[in-house]
């Protein structure tokens, strides 16, 4: 590991330290190789002051068990019809991998109690169909949760819930998290699954999705998927409604999943994120060091034209900058000519590191909010990132006729043979 890295990762633990994160593991997770490493990375969490609480499903084990037993399932994951033949297979094959994880817990010396802590009432009738011991949940024991967790001990919650009576009802791990997280005002889910999450689409889908571009994807995309995918999208965007900042959908057979994905801008798997964690905002004089820096490269391969620092003060309202966890990543200017009605998308930039990741898309288009809400129409000028613009609607433009005078002066004159882009 370089230092680099270890000041990357450092800086996230003030930012971690006393949150509360609900780890959903996938049961098929629980029963894989990797189990073990993924503990290991909630005892890294748990001695960051983070406060962790587990969830994990079981629809492997019971799917299993049922086929050892030959009983024919109703539903495995509890979100169906659970018959008594199935609940009670559930309830054995849920009791069994409890008691599995607590061993591997209680193996890496990490003090857990698994809690009660999910009142549920039975779903009732659903499109005409008794739901039998399928529950939905109703509120969580928060003060149970916080109680563990005030010891330290990590609270465990297999998908049972348990109505006023006392009666054991099946519930579904996705949901369990998602109201977890909810009424103990978690700062992150993460939903670890068997894989990587494929959502099965022939193009490729942004490893970080806001919550209104997640749920267009959820849209898009068909039918369950094996891992339940589209179940956990749909409560990620829930979660990120409720105020939940992000929710992380990653594969837990990956080498230190969970860590690799927590410590790094970018993380390794899914996110889906409540706005405040991308944020774009004006820059400041505070900026301006590191907006040259940055541009050095792109200005040495004449990708992006030179600014001096007193070009870039005297508009320094112009200039925008992407902060993804409070680190500059990019940014992007908007130069506005009310005059002439249009306004120059200039100055795009996203760090060599955080390319790729759909930064760059992002700027353009909230460039393009902000010229929409003055009224004016964009423009942009490249030599080298043309087809990136046009694959972001822009088309090339022969006639500069509606360019301000002075621009098209410049563009006639300084030999750079570049290309204007409209929208
Ligand atoms: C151009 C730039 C802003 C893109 O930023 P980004 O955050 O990587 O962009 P996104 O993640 O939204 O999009 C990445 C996609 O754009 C493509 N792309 C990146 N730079 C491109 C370019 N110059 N021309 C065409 N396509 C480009 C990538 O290959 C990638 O394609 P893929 O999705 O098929 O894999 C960034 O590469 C950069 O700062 N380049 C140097 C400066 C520059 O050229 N600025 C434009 C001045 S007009």
């Amino acid at each position: 590991m370089k230092f680099g890295d270890l000041r990357g990762i450092l800086q996230y633990v003030p930012q971690f330290r006393g949150r509360t994160f609900v780890v959903a593991l996938d049961g098929a997770i629980v029963a894989s190789e990797n189990f073990s490493n993924i503990l290991l990375d909630l005892a890294v969490l748990r001695s960051l002051n983070v406060r962790v609480v587990l969830v994990h499903g079981a629809a492997q084990q019971i799917r299993e068990l049922a086929e050892k037993r030959d009983v024919e399932l109703s539903n495995s994951d509890g979100t169906g019809i659970t018959d008594e033949k199935t609940l009670e297979v559930s309830l054995d094959a849920i009791t069994r991998l409890n008691s599995g994880v607590m061993q591997n817990l209680t193996s890496l010396r990490i003090r857990a109690a698994t809690s009660n802590a999910i009142i549920a009432h039975p779903a009732g009738i659903v499109s005409g169909l008794d739901q039998g011991f399928t529950g939905t949940i109703e509120r969580i024991d928060t003060d149970a949760l916080e109680s563990f967790l005030g010891q330290e001990i990590l609270p465990v919650l297999p998908p049972l819930a348990y109505d006023a009576t006392g009666r054991t009802l099946r519930v579904n791990s996705d949901a369990v998290a998602f109201e977890t997280a909810v009424a103990l005002k978690a700062a992150k889910i993460i939903y670890v699954l068997p894989e990587e999450p494929d959502f099965g689409l022939p193009t490729q889908v942004s490893r970080q999705l806001a919550e209104n571009e997640a749920e267009e994807l959820r849209q898009r995309i068909g039918g369950d998927q094996p891992s339940g995918l589209r179940s956990k999208l749909k409560f990620a965007i829930r979660a990120c409604r409720e105020g939940i900042p992000r929710v992380h959908l990653i594969n837990g057979n990956r080498n230190d999943a969970i860590l690799a994905e927590l410590f790094s801008n970018e993380g390794i798997g899914t996110m889906v994120f409540s706005d405040s964690y991308r944020q774009i905002r004006t820059a400041t004089q505070a900026d301006v060091d590191e907006m040259l820096l940055m541009m050095r490269r792109a200005v040495e391969d004449e990708m992006l034209v030179e600014r001096s620092r007193e070009e870039i003060q005297v508009r320094l309202s112009d200039y925008h900058i992407i902060e993804i966890d409070g680190n500059v990543v990019g940014c992007v200017a908007l130069h506005p000519d009310p005059e002439a009605g249009v306004a120059e998308i200039a100055c795009l930039h996203v760090k060599k590191a955080h390319e790729g990741q759909g930064y760059g898309g992002f700027l353009i288009k909230e460039a393009e909010k902000l010229a929409s809400q003055a009224g004016l129409k964009v423009y942009a000028v490249s030599t080298q990132a043309v087809s990136f613009f046009e694959r972001h609607g822009f088309r090339r433009c022969e006639d500069r006729g509606f360019l301000p005078e002075d621009r098209r002066k410049k563009l006639a004159t300084n030999g750079r043979n570049s290309i204007v882009l409209v929208r």
